[in-house]
């Protein structure tokens, strides 16, 4: 089966246009080095080390691109420390033990090598698909992820000799009667290939382009173990991926092997081209494989005996650059982490403590490494956590202002702690317009502890007679709670919130009132008894403020602007942020409900106009994504209809009302701030036009004396049509 190999340093299918502008690229680097130099000897005596993941930000070399201008092994040595990229979402070759401890065969075969090396070893986490940008631009020394070798690759990297063969799989849900012999028996099924992983330019060229698997049915992830999480949720059918990790999801016997021997894989250690490390990797490796030390780390991690371990073929040679691809100059992303300068949880060793429920600010310093100028389309984007909840509701967040090459930039984003106790770790990468993740995988580490069990009123003290509660004590921003009461025979009540005036807020004896507090509020009934004596009771209500809406990363329909009959378009969508469910329609007609986060639909509308909506739904609120087509009937004539390309998207940066809960009779102002090709903006309160062509970024003040719920929209909308809205409501109460 051919085994056409791309991705890793773009995924696909981000143009492959631009692919190449990364090889080229790589390329020009590459051309200012210097003649590889013979590798020194090992440094006699000192000890290596793996530790968890690094939060000292030095990058490899001395910064940027000058690094691979030098001497990669001479270099580590004098630093005494060798620098290896990993990507942590692929057990039992990387992962994160509960202990938020690195761990599984590459990073001990990376803590092998150091030790053979003669140098400390610091790992730095990474998303799959930055590995190569990374070594590109000499932030890391080395890239140890189940890398396999491709031809392509070799374009951009050199490979060690070969670690592990391995090979394809998929994994499906045991018992579902599923059995993949051949690519053609995935048509049928979603499946789900983890983004710039050889396995996703595999399907995609080999099933998706030749037809055998419609493009709508290959669901791309950023997360290999968030695939396999979706599997479990019912939500696709199949995952492929190396073998080894996918058998580990199975252990559980709930998933299971349905197709082996896909494609095979060998994996190598990934170092930039012509690095001097090479020849001390490649020595290293053959001493480890000839002492047996890589098959004690196949049984301690891949649970393979010695006999099971395929025999590591000889290493080919590495294929020269060729002059046609020497002479460009597209830039390469790369980032590192310099600082956690808000919330630093000291590597994991000490999430700091939040209260549950509890808006926070994590702000982060990360350098621009590479050689690209970040604008505006490039965002933070959450990837993962230990849990599902350590999310923790933060949306991608934009740069807001262009950060050059070598320019330090702090990134701060919104989140909310979980309501239940327990440690959190919420990962975050950054993702570039072209829809590339790269650098340093972020992370957030906090401690919700246990809330102390709210204690009763002192029995002594407590008159049998006072019942009060509510009908619930947690709660997101603008729900509300219903208190009752019944003092008995007391001669008085009160009730209150903690801060307010008891005596302006008498209440008869029995009775019960509804509140929806905007933020964590204490509630308190005083009584008074007929003897004079006071006694209160109090009520915690736990507000969850709502977070931001989903977040469209991307929207287009191609053809976007005119089809005849007959002819198809292809929506496609990539959507960030806290979303429930996702939904694409055409007109009336709903296309796909329940939709992935990332995805493509083909339809094949009928005459008239055809308007594509995507509504991701979330606890914060609604996104829409439109774009209008106009489908000619019949015989359009000679030619086809001309296909306007969709241009980049808006980006709503934030759209926020405050206060969001106000009497009537008083203010509450309105902002917002869009970025990327804006061409218009409005605002509508309850569908009323209230702004035209605003201002990108700016704030109105609205003044309302009717009671009711008010939602406020913002459309966005490019040059060529396409728009993105987004929604928030403010209540107005007397
Ligand atoms: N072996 C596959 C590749 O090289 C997948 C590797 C994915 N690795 C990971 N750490 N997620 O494309």
């Amino acid at each position: 089966m051919k085994n056409a190999i791309k991705g890793f340093v773009l995924p696909y299918p981000i143009a492959r246009s631009l692919r190449l502008g990364v090889i080229m690229a790589a390329m020009l680097l590459f051309a200012c080095r210097e003649a590889p130099q013979p590798p020194p000897t090992l440094a006699p005596d000192s000890t290596g080390e793996s530790g968890g993941a690094s939060d000292d930000a030095t990058g490899a070399g001395s910064g940027g691109t000058t690094a691979l201008a030098e001497d990669a092994w001479k270099i580590v040595q004098q630093r005494g420390r060798l620098i290896v990229g990993t990507s942590a979402d692929y057990p039992p070759f990387a992962f994160y033990t509960e202990d938020f401890e690195l761990d599984g065969y590459d990073i001990a075969l990376a803590g092998l090598l150091g030790e053979r090396l003669g140098v400390d070893v610091e790992f730095k986490d990474m998303a799959f698909d930055g590995l190569g940008g990374a070594l590109l631009v000499g932030q890391i020394d080395a890239a140890i992820a189940a890398i396999s070798i491709t031809d392509q690759r070799r374009e951009q990297v050199d490979f060690s000799t070969i670690y592990f063969a391995g090979e394809g799989a998929a994994l499906a849900a045991a018992g579902s009667g599923i059995v993949i012999n051949e690519l053609a028996d995935l048509a049928p099924y979603r499946v789900a290939v983890q983004e710039g992983t050889v396995h996703e330019t595999w399907l995609q060229e080999e099933a998706v382009d030749t037809g055998l698997l419609p493009p709508d049915n290959l669901l791309v992830y950023v997360a290999a173990d968030k695939a396999v999480a979706d599997l479990r949720a019912g939500l696709v059918d199949v995952v492929v991926a190396d073998k080894l990790p996918l058998e580990f999801a199975a252990r559980d016997e709930s998933l299971a092997i349905v197709g082996q021997g896909l494609n095979r894989q060998r994996f190598a250690v990934a170092l930039a081209r012509g690095s001097t490390l090479l020849s001390p990797v490649n020595e290293a490796l053959f001493d480890l494989q000839s002492e047996g030390e890589l098959a004690r780390l196949a049984e301690q991690f891949l649970d393979l005996d010695t006999t099971e371990v395929q025999p590591l073929p000889e290493p080919e040679a590495t294929p020269e650059a060729s002059e046609s691809v020497r002479s460009s100059n597209v830039c390469i992303d790369a980032m590192t982490l310099i600082a956690h300068l808000a919330f630093d949880d000291d590597g994991m060793r000490s999430p700091p403590p939040v209260s549950p429920g509890t808006p926070f600010q994590k702000t982060w310093r990360i350098q621009n490494n590479g050689t690209c100028t970040w604008t505006t389309g490039y965002v933070l984007t959450p990837v993962g956590g230990n849990v599902p909840q350590a999310g923790m509701g933060g949306a991608a967040t934009p740069i807001r202002e262009p950060v050059a090459p070598g320019e330090t930039y702090d990134i701060t984003v919104n989140l909310v702690s979980p309501l239940v106790a327990g440690v959190y770790q919420g990962f975050w990468s950054m993702r570039s317009p072209a829809g590339l993740l790269f650098g340093d995988r972020l992370w957030v580490g906090i401690t919700v502890p246990a809330q102390p069990t709210p204690t009763p009123p002192a029995t002594a003290t407590v008159s049998p007679s006072i019942d009060f509660r509510a009908d619930r004590t947690a709660i997101r921003a603008g729900e509300c709670v219903i208190f009752s009461w019944n003092a008995g025979n007391a001669s008085d009540a009160f009730f209150y919130a903690q801060g307010q005036q008891p005596d302006l807020n008498r209440v008869a004896v029995a009775g019960s009132q509804t509140e929806c507090p905007p933020v964590t509020t204490t509630y308190e009934l005083r009584v008074v008894m007929g003897n004079g004596t006071t006694e209160t009771r109090t009520i915690r209500i736990d507000v969850q403020p709502s977070p931001a809406a989903p977040f469209f990363e991307s929207f287009s329909v191609t053809p976007s602007h005119q089809i005849a009959v007959g002819q198809c378009v292809d929506v496609r969508w990539r959507i960030s942020g806290d979303v429930t469910t996702i939904r694409v329609t055409r007109n009336e007609t709903t296309l796909w409900n329940g939709a992935p986060l990332s995805g493509t639909s083909r339809d094949c509308p009928p005459a008239g106009e055809a308007a594509y909506s995507i509504v991701a739904t979330g606890p914060g609120g609604d996104s829409r994504a439109l774009q209008n087509v106009t489908v000619l009937s019949a015989t359009p004539g000679s030619g086809t209809p001309t296909a306007t390309p969709a241009g980049p998207l808006p980006i709503i940066n934030n759209l926020a009302v405050n206060p969001n809960r106000i009497f009537a009779g008083t203010c509450l102002t309105v902002s917002w701030s869009v970025s990327g090709s804006v061409n218009r903006v409005q605002l509508r309160r309850d569908g009323v036009l209230v702004l035209d062509f605003a201002v990108f970024s700016g704030n109105v003040t609205d003044c309302l004396t009717n009671e009711g719920n008010y939602v406020y929209r913002l459309d966005a909308t490019n040059a060529q049509g396409n728009a993105v809205f987004q929604q928030v409501s403010a209540t107005v109460v007397r």
